[in-house]
């Protein structure tokens, strides 16, 4: 791999300013939630994020907990980072979060302080890195009053540990709070990270209005649904995809005849706008303005191209927009 100053790297990709901030992030973005973990082909992984940033992918998402082992994703892009990524640091966004449950005892897992700065020094360690670009709370915490998980994410910025901080699983109303403590200690919120497809819309209820009206990003993810709002399970179950994997988080039970019969009609439609069905399904989701980035999982080189590719037609008629709720709304998760 070799890289030039002027590599065309970001030409084909479009980057939404994330809310009000100075940021900008590419419209898709690459998770590590699966498919990095110990168990993972190291040359795969290193493909995947290498070509991802090839193809102007600058912002990598991870969580302290992600694997498995827990660790081990940020262990693994570490060392991509370390072996083809160092002289970039300056063109990559890459963000952790804590808030899962990560290690033994009472200050392994929720919303204190002690939580929160141990595993941010945790995952620097892991990484490799001095600074992330952005740290994340990775869900409410319904004991630890929310003073101090924001007083968290503020002393990371303070000790330049982490450049921005967010929020992830946040209600409209806890992510109002939330912002507005964050501003009374002097730091922004740059963006909200939840899950938002064609199948879910629960962040249309409230969640995008109050985010919007703090000028704070929106960042969707599993926006595939895990693969389920691609073609991958329209005839069967194929060997290697996630629910074969026996993943706890995706299951056969998920592919219910209701959803099953609408993926048969969206890829119907995304044939007929020259787009796979993944694409269709980011498109969708990147259509609402408010909608900074998607985040996407990949377990292939070829699917991340694929997801990068819906960066070109973002734009709906509206009789589509149509089309698309009335195929829905039979399985919609919510709303
Ligand atoms: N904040 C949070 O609480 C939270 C929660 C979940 C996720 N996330 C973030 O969001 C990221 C994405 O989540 P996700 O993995 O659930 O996202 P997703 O994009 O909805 O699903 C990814 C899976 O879809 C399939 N896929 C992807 N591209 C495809 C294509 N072009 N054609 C066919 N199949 C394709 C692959 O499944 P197969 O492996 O079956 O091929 C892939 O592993 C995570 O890595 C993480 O960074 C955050």
């Amino acid at each position: 791999m070799s890289y030039t100053a002027n590599s065309g790297r970001y030409d084909g990709m479009t980057y939404r300013r994330s809310g009000k901030s100075g940021l900008k992030l590419p419209v898709v973005s690459l998770g590590f939630w699966h498919n990095f973990g110990e168990d993972a082909d190291f040359e795969v992984c290193t493909d995947i994020v290498t070509s991802a940033f090839d193809l102007g992918v600058t912002h990598f998402d991870l969580a302290n907990n992600y694997g498995p082992p827990h660790g081990s994703a940020e262990e693994t892009f570490g060392k991509i980072y370390k072996n083809n990524l160092v002289p970039y640091r300056d063109e990559i966004i890459i963000s952790t979060k804590a808030g899962y449950g990560m290690w033994e005892g009472p200050y392994g897992d929720f919303g204190s302080k002690k939580y929160l700065t141990s595993s941010l020094d945790q995952s620097l360690r892991r990484m490799g890195l001095e600074y992330v670009d952005i740290f994340y709370h990775h869900r409410p915490d319904p004991e630890t009053p929310v003073e101090e998980t924001m007083d968290a994410l503020a002393h990371a910025v303070r000790q330049g540990k982490a450049l921005y901080v967010g929020l992830s699983n946040y209600s409209a109303e806890q992510a109002e709070k939330a912002v507005e403590v964050l501003r009374s200690m002097g730091v922004r919120c740059l963006i909200h990270q939840h899950k938002y497809s064609m199948m879910t819309r629960t962040p249309e209820d409230g969640l995008l209005d109050v985010l919007e009206e703090n000028g704070v990003g929106a960042i969707a993810y599993s926006p595939l649904e895990q693969g389920i709002l691609t073609n991958k399970y329209i005839n069967g179950i194929p060997k290697d995809s996630r629910i074969a994997s026996s993943s706890i988080f995706l299951t056969e039970s998920s592919l219910t005849e209701a959803k099953m019969k609408a993926v048969t009609a969206l890829n119907e439609l995304a044939q007929s706008r020259n787009q796979t069905l993944a694409q269709l399904a980011l498109s969708w989701v990147l259509r609402e303005e408010r909608s900074t980035s998607v985040i996407i999982g990949a377990r292939t080189v070829a699917q991340m191209k694929d997801c990068v590719g819906a960066a070109d037609n973002l734009t709906f008629t509206s009789d589509e927009l149509s089309l698309i709720d009335g195929i829905l709304a039979s399985c919609r998760e919510s709303r």
